[in-house]
């Protein structure tokens, strides 16, 4: 029988719990695959592990309660041991876009407060460069988002997402526009170009900001390493 992806997704939540340290601060993803993660250190706490969580989703916020995870408040400073989260898509150079789930701002302000960022992935995430599976998701402010709009419409092929077709609003009340770029040459550079247009709040382009991505499939979980 083929394993199935959410089968891969909990092999590679798996490799990642045992990252774990035996106390401290740690940051709780958001999606599918970190889901799986979650209800690992919700088993881990019961136990007697002293970890504390930040969460970066509302879903990922009230999962964590659910489990009796202890959680920091959401203003931070927070000084995290070790962030696990999932992505969208991962280069051969590990950068990532992030932000299928929409909460990649928080993601990203997260991200840089952690001292180790692992990303865990099934093998369908894969890809040569990044933009060759998804397009990147940017949270752009409510007030004049459809000038915004326009700005990003430079850059490629535009889409709003919705849900029953209404606009689907971020945690922190933003849109999120998905830019259609295609294979991206050089991800830090449109990073910083999509982020210089006024109203653009985050985009879903991670650069170097993975430390450690464990991809799971069929023949297991297995540790990417960059190519020398
Ligand atoms: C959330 O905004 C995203 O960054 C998630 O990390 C991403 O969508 C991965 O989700 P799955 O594990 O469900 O694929």
């Amino acid at each position: 029988r083929a394993m199935t992806q959410d089968e891969s997704k909990l092999l590679a939540a798996q490799a990642a719990l045992a990252l774990l340290p035996k106390s401290g601060v740690i940051r709780l993803g958001s999606g599918s695959t970190a889901k799986l993660f979650i209800d690992g250190v919700g088993q881990l706490v019961r136990k007697g592990q002293a970890l504390v969580g930040v969460a970066t989703s509302d879903a990922s916020r009230s999962q964590a309660t659910a489990l009796g995870i202890p959680l920091l408040p959401d203003d931070g400073p927070w000084d995290i041991a070790l962030t696990v989260d999932g992505a969208d898509e991962v280069s051969s150079k590990l950068d990532l876009i992030k932000g299928g789930g929409g909460c990649h701002a928080r993601e990203k302000i997260v991200n840089f407060a952690s001292r180790i960022n692992v990303i865990i992935v099934d093998e369908s995430k894969l890809s040569e460069k990044l933009g060759e599976k998804w397009p990147v998701p940017t949270e752009v402010l409510g007030f004049g988002h459809e000038s915004t709009l326009r700005a990003l419409e430079r850059f490629g092929k535009v889409t709003r997402r919705l849900r029953d077709e209404r606009p689907w609003l971020t945690d922190a009340g933003n849109y999120i526009y998905d830019v259609h770029v295609g294979p991206i040459d050089d991800p830090a550079d449109l990073d910083r170009r999509l982020r210089a247009i006024a109203g653009v709040v985050e985009t879903g382009l991670f650069v170097g900001r993975a430390d450690r991505v464990i991809v799971a499939g069929p023949s297991g979980a297995r540790e990417l390493t960059l190519p020398r």
